[in-house]
């Protein structure tokens, strides 16, 4: 199972992971993103690794 977790002191808003996994991510009223759902469904695994490199602070993190 792949788990996703945001260093929301990294997060800038960019909304780059939303646009990649909308599923999988939405932001607060502030900018900063948060996760959905931490344990990932197989069929997102594309899209939340998609999400990881998009985001360009590196705020993402993913385990499997
Ligand atoms: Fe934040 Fe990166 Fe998404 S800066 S809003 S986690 S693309």
């Amino acid at each position: 199972m792949i788990r996703l977790s945001i260093d929301g002191a990294k997060c800038e808003g960019h909304a780059r992971c939303v646009a990649r996994a909308p599923e999988l991510f939405d932001v607060d009223d502030e900018g900063i993103s948060f996760v959905l759902a931490e344990e990932v469904p197989p069929e997102h695994a594309e899209a939340a690794r998609a999400a990881v490199v998009a985001c360009p602070e590196r705020a993402i993190s993913l385990s499997e």
